[in-house]
């Protein structure tokens, strides 16, 4: 297999939070490590859908567009949607032109390392006290902001 197609990561439990993606090979900064999958539908649709995790109401693979949709992760998404955030991340989630959403390595990831970018989650106006902790934040970095808010 070409060194380019071997994979950059796997999947396994992570401390920070159920699955992550663990980096299983050297990840040259400005890699584009995969595509963020999923359906393509609008906000009202994909909230109507049954909870991605029963038991968290607050658990989301929904990833917001810049066009005011969404791509939803819990149907037809791949292995990008159990990449955690992290309040240090590793790698960043960039919009393309033509509305794909690739994970890229902000620096340079050594194999072990788990991946992650910033969800930067928005709630509608400034977030309360409640809603900063309905979306607490365990990725253990100096700097943790302490939710995965973008606050
Ligand atoms: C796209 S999923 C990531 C995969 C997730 N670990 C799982 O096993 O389903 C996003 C969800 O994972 C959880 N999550 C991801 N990063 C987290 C973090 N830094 N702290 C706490 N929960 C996190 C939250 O429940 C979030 O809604
Ligand atoms: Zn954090």
């Amino acid at each position: 297999m070409p060194a380019s197609k071997k994979p950059y990561f796997s999947i396994r439990s992570s401390a920070t939070h159920g699955h992550g993606a663990f980096a299983v090979r050297k990840i040259r900064r400005g890699t584009r490590i995969v595509e963020y999958q999923g359906k393509r539908t609008s906000w009202k649709k994909a909230l109507k859908r049954p909870p991605s995790d029963p038991n968290d109401p607050y658990h989301t693979f929904i990833f917001g567009l810049d066009n005011g949709k969404v791509i939803d992760a819990s149907l037809d998404g791949n292995d990008a949607r159990w990449i955690n955030h992290s309040c240090d991340p590793n790698c960043e989630a960039i919009e393309e032109e033509d509305g794909g959403v690739f994970i890229y390595a902000m620096r340079t990831i050594q194999p072990g390392e788990e991946l992650n970018y910033d969800y930067r989650l928005s709630v509608d106006g400034k977030p309360s006290k409640k809603e900063r902790k309905r979306y607490a934040c365990h990725c253990g970095s100096e700097n943790c902001r302490g939710t995965m808010l973008d606050v």
